[in-house]
């Protein structure tokens, strides 16, 4: 009943994930605030449509949180749904085939901005939950919860979250917003990293210069920060700030022989990247480099002249923004500090360092114990007809350790994308194959769930 009512809708389905596509909510830049907000009601006006109850636009000090819900047995579990909707810059545009915002299908895939974090994603919750409606197989109560800051670091959701600890009580927090190891090896991530994120900014001499009058004689504010960052790991690529491992969690021999069993291809990640080869941490394999253990990377760096041509130019200032993966235990704010102090000691005394916190949050390991985790490995196995994999993305999604510390709700992290789908870089795509397959499977989630929480 459920899949006839998907496929006679399909082609609607598809065109209201367009139209959301379509609507250019960056929620990094404040030009796209009115975007954003048109993507907030856009979410609330298709949530009220599949069926849902007590829809709101949540006001917040920065982009609204949509809130609906369906609550018709209280006997019955509750299900609280997270996405967000608001998505990460566009550029650089001119990478992209054709542009973010202009949804267009090629190969089966669906290339937008957004169409896999989390928009796409996100999009399958309420169709799965329109299809329930109309099918009458809702098996769960249901509470969604939609923001527009994920991408920035949800600060505000995460001040509603702790003032509205009655009106989010659920049995479990759904969320697909993560990925797959491949379509025909479904997986499910048990780990998300948590995330200190810095700005810094070295200056030194108070003007620009002539760099012949005066290099060689003055600190290069951007030689200087290269040294400095060069400086933060050492010949076996572990972090050198002080104090930087102490909280890290030891994982045990048996943990890192079962996530060093999840399929792999060495060879085809380096080919798929054109790369000769990877490079991390010594005595940790790709795995457990990317899915359980801290990083410090660069994730841009400017300063002086970028013009065209060449400008003979001893520049005042450099500047980096510097990401630092974080794994259970290391705590976010302590990490921004330790970095901090660190960063600011090792300058030489020809420049001042300046750093600027931005966002940050902790790791987050969901269990795989849970009754919901196998309600959800049951619903994969279902539709794809193999039982899912645990498997440790890397990615970070700062509101689910906060989920759980507020709320006391552990999170299953149900996600259709392919680390293929090239979210956050330019043709960021999403197969027609893993959104449909969403919608289908999403309702033996609730099914499942339901039977096993009896
Ligand atoms: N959906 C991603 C997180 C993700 C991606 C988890 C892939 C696992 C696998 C999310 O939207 C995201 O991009 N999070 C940011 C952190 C945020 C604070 C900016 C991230 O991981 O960089
Ligand atoms: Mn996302
Ligand atoms: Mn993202």
């Amino acid at each position: 009943m459920q899949s006839q009512y998907i496929s006679q809708n399909k082609d609607r389905f598809l065109n209201e994930l367009f139209e959301i596509l379509r609507i250019p909510s960056i929620s990094a830049d404040k030009a796209f605030l009115g975007d954003v907000r048109k993507t907030a009601e856009f979410v609330r006006d298709k949530m009220i449509a599949a069926g849902a109850e007590n829809v709101v636009l949540e006001e917040t000090a920065g982009n609204p949180i949509v809130y609906g819900d369906k609550i018709f047995d209280p006997s019955l579990p509750t299900v609280l749904v997270y996405g967000h909707y608001d998505v990460q810059p566009s550029v650089p545009d001119e990478l992209w085939t054709t542009p973010a915002f202009e949804p267009t299908v090629r190969d089966g895939k669906i290339y937008a901005r957004g169409a896999c974090d989390d928009k796409g994603q996100m999009y399958m919750h309420l169709k799965a939950f329109e299809t329930m409606m109309q099918t009458n197989t809702l098996a769960c109560n249901v509470k969604f919860m939609i923001e527009g800051e994920e991408e920035v670091g949800s600060t505000n959701l995460g001040i509603y979250v702790k003032s509205h600890h009655e009106k989010l009580k659920a049995d479990v927090i759904l969320i697909s917003d993560t990925g797959m190891i491949a379509n025909d090896i479904p997986s499910i991530d048990v780990g998300l990293r948590g995330l200190s994120y810095v700005e810094v900014e070295v200056t030194g001499p108070n003007r620009d210069l002539h760099s012949g009058v005066y290099g060689g004689a003055v600190a290069n504010p951007i030689n200087i920060l290269c040294t400095m960052i060069a400086s933060m790991h050492d010949e076996n690529r572990h972090i050198t700030i002080p104090g930087f491992y102490d909280d890290v969690n030891v994982i045990s021999e048996a943990d890192r022989k079962a996530l060093n069993s999840a399929p792999f291809d060495l060879e085809h990640y380096k080919k798929d990247l054109e790369i000769e080869d990877v490079m991390g941490e010594k005595g940790y394999s790709t795995l457990e480099r990317t899915g359980i253990r801290p990083t410090f990377e660069v994730n841009g760096i400017w300063g002086g002249y970028i013009g065209e041509g060449a400008k003979t130019v001893l520049p005042s200032k450099a500047y980096a923004k510097i990401s630092m993966r974080l794994i259970p235990n290391q705590k976010s704010k302590a990490i921004t500090k330790l970095f901090s102090d660190y960063f600011v000691s090792i300058a030489p005394k020809g420049v001042k360092v300046k750093v600027t916190p931005h966002h940050g949050g902790e790791a987050a390991i969901t269990p795989t114990d849970s009754v919901a985790f196998k309600a959800a490995s049951k619903a994969i196995e279902t539709t794809y007809g193999k039982a899912p994999i645990p498997t440790f993305g890397g990615g970070s999604i700062p509101i689910v350790a906060l989920f759980e510390k507020e709320l006391g709700v552990k999170t299953v992290l149900m996600g259709f994308g392919l680390d293929s789908d090239a979210i956050h870089s330019p043709n960021e795509h999403y197969g027609l194959f893993n959104y449909y397959k969403g919608i289908e499977t999403i309702p033996y989630f609730y099914k499942y769930f339901a039977d096993m929480m009896k």
